[in-house]
């Protein structure tokens, strides 16, 4: 809540330019290095606590360094009565590790999200920014194959 007051204060334009620059330096460093923060917070005038707080409320973005591939799974009820935990162990298994990791050579983080705007092919992921849905415990490491 206290994210969300903070985000709330800033301009609409003020917040745009934040975004879009939080989203730059995600899709380049594959997170939002301390450093880009600083940089930013004093561009923009704003206080670091401020951007930082906007750098870890969204989900698409990351304080932490993430894998090449970023497996996001939603959790949501539509997914969750389609068997979704069945497709979280299967990814778990796979991969070998658990949500809020990454793998130790760097190839796949793992996240638990919200909606994913895929609820028509339930149980569903993201991989990237690729949507796979109906998925199976079967098709898991076909998919995940395909991602080097
Ligand atoms: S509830 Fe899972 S994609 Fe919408």
């Amino acid at each position: 809540m206290e994210r969300a007051s903070q985000d709330i204060s800033l301009s609409d334009k003020k917040r745009e330019d934040l975004l879009m620059l939080l989203k730059s330096a995600q899709a380049e460093y594959r997170h939002i290095p301390r450093a880009f923060i600083v940089d930013t917070a004093k561009a923009l005038g704003l206080p670091e606590n401020q951007v930082f707080g906007v750098a870890s409320f969204y989900a698409f973005l990351s304080v932490e360094p993430l894998g090449k591939h970023v497996i996001r799974i939603c959790q949501n009820l539509p997914c969750y009565l389609k068997n979704s935990r069945m497709i979280i162990d299967s990814v778990k298994k796979k991969i070998g590790i658990i949500p809020g990791e990454t793998t130790p050579d760097g190839r796949f983080s793992l996240e638990l999200v919200s909606c994913i705007g895929a609820c028509d092919v339930a149980p569903a992921m993201l991989v990237n920014h690729d949507v796979h849905g109906n998925l199976t415990p079967q098709r898991i490491s076909e998919i995940l194959n395909t991602y080097d």
